[in-house]
């Protein structure tokens, strides 16, 4: 899907905090690709969202860390590695003087958006009402054990 249509559908999770850097991150990474190249200012540009983005991963990370949300060592980890790519990114471009690889770049935005609408949206979904998230996970499991126990030896 053209990440611009994502931009403009992007679902809001009802914490305006994480709503705002979420929207932010999407809209610094769409208007990257879409401007002319110019690797000065690529280089400059890219340098300022991989910082946005770190933050952003610090603030929410802090924030499920608090919240003391079961499932938070996976997304710490899908933080940690989207985080390494955009640096790996920002490598090439700083170090290699090579031009910004835009298909690279789509990638990390498209992670972004799905990223926000399974991972992040899960964590709101807790925030919002603890003992059904609970509950929700507990029957996940059963149907889990069920399907394992369906299997053939
Ligand atoms: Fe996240
Ligand atoms: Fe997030």
């Amino acid at each position: 899907m053209d990440p611009s249509i994502q931009l403009a559908n992007f679902p809001e999770l009802g914490i305006p905090e994480m709503d705002a850097q979420h929207r932010a991150m999407l809209e610094s990474l769409s208007r990257l690709r879409s401007s002319p190249r110019d690797p000065g200012r690529d280089a400059i540009l890219l340098r300022a969202i991989v910082e946005d983005v770190r933050s952003h991963f610090a603030w929410e990370d802090a924030e499920m860390e608090a919240a003391a949300y079961p499932d938070r060592k996976r997304h710490f980890k899908d933080h940690h590695s989207q985080l390494a790519n955009l640096s790996d990114l920002l490598k090439f471009v700083e170090q290699g003087h090579q031009p910004l690889d835009v298909d690279f770049l789509l990638a990390c935005e498209g992670w972004t958006a799905r990223h926000v609408q399974s991972m992040d949206a899960e964590f709101a979904r807790f925030l919002a009402d603890r003992e059904t998230w609970d509950l929700q996970e507990e029957l996940k499991a059963w149907e889990y054990e069920g399907l394992m126990a369906a299997l053939p030896d």
